[in-house]
């Protein structure tokens, strides 16, 4: 079809590893699988308006971002918009305007690039729907997973809800390297409606990029049993979400977030992400299991804040835990109260 001008708008939310994706090998093909739980309520919206130009000579688009033109993302969106040309032959066609915003706190130490990159990767296949009327809506899917990974590599894992795998394991069928896809086995009712606390404990800007993390994982002394063990760890995995084993499963996230840090601590040059407050934070809820049995466990992303993790019915005696405990070391006492969701929608 020919299009000559439109607008699209997506909405797509952010996601918590709980087997983490840290190094990547040329054109970010992970070093190791993971698996996300995708969260409901931090979200990007993203309207992409387009219009076709008259040459097709390089890329044409403006940034706004909460309504304010925004000039420090594009670095970002032009190196997207030339790892994704090869595959949208139309992107150099038309002129874009993004105009972006968040659910979550400015600066909140929150990354928005995976809901970000994920809902941008959508709305270009919005326009590549009208252009091919005939895709399907798995090939649709698909392909944006794929589009958003060579914007953010845990972004392709922001496409479907509730467990998104990403990166081939030998165990877990329609896994690959290239894109994100939906869990395929059965998920015990543990999981379901999973709760994720986030507490913001340090809204400061990331010390480590996560470009830059990752190419810390080349040459690094731990790499090859780390990638291993994250193999492992999907295997352990794949077993708890069958049985429910809450135990088990509060077993291998943290794990996995410790060890995540751990590999920062011990890259050259390393890096100490967490703060005082996070391990308060994390010394309180090993604390809390011991004194009710409960099952909150914390997940790590590269930074001090804390996703706290914990099932649908035990909220009310966690929540009130949480309240009265932790709050106290978040800056302002803030958090953001999600739970795992359906994945992307359009407006
Ligand atoms: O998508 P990136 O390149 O920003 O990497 C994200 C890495 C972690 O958030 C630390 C782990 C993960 O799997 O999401």
């Amino acid at each position: 079809a020919e299009i000559n001008d439109g607008k699209v708008t997506w909405q797509s939310p952010s996601n918590i590893a709980l087997v983490k994706y840290w190094g990547k090998k040329e054109n970010q093909i992970p070093a190791n699988p993971s698996i996300s739980f995708t969260l409901d309520s931090c979200r990007t919206t993203t309207t992409l308006s387009f219009q076709k130009k008259k040459n097709a000579e390089g890329f044409d688009f403006e940034l706004f971002f909460e309504g304010e033109k925004k000039e420090s993302f594009r670095p970002k969106i032009r190196k997207f918009f030339e790892r994704i040309d090869a595959y949208l032959p139309f992107l150099k066609d038309y002129r874009f305007k993004i105009e972006t915003s968040n659910s979550f706190p400015h600066s909140s130490g929150i990354a928005s690039s995976a809901s970000g990159m994920s809902a941008l990767a959508l709305c270009l296949m919005s326009l590549e729907k009208q252009l091919n009327p005939q895709i399907t809506s798995e090939y649709y899917n698909r392909k944006a997973s794929f589009l958003a990974r060579l914007g953010s590599g845990s972004a392709c894992r922001s496409i479907e809800g509730g467990l998104v795998n990403w990166g081939e394991h030998k165990n877990i069928p329609g896994t690959s390297d290239l894109y994100g896809v939906k869990y395929p086995h059965e998920v015990h009712k543990n999981f379901k409606n999973y709760q994720d606390t986030i507490l913001l404990v340090d809204k400061g800007e990331k010390q480590v990029s996560s470009t830059l993390g990752h190419d810390l994982m080349n040459g690094h002394p731990y790499a090859e049993r780390r990638f291993q063990q994250a193999h492992e760890n999907l295997d352990l995995l794949k077993d708890v979400f069958k049985s429910g084993d809450l135990s088990k499963f509060i077993k291998v996230v943290e794990s996995e977030a410790l060890t995540l840090h751990a590999m920062m601590m011990t890259s050259q040059p390393y890096f100490l992400l967490m703060k005082p407050k996070t391990l308060e934070i994390i010394n309180k809820i090993f604390e809390f299991r011991e004194r009710t049995g409960m099952h909150l466990c914390f997940t790590l992303d590269a930074g001090a804040n804390v996703h706290l993790l914990y099932p649908e019915n035990e909220k009310k005696e966690t929540l009130e835990f949480i309240k009265s405990e932790l709050l106290q070391y978040c800056q302002n006492n803030q958090y953001i109260a999600d739970h795992v969701g359906e994945g992307a929608v359009k407006l």
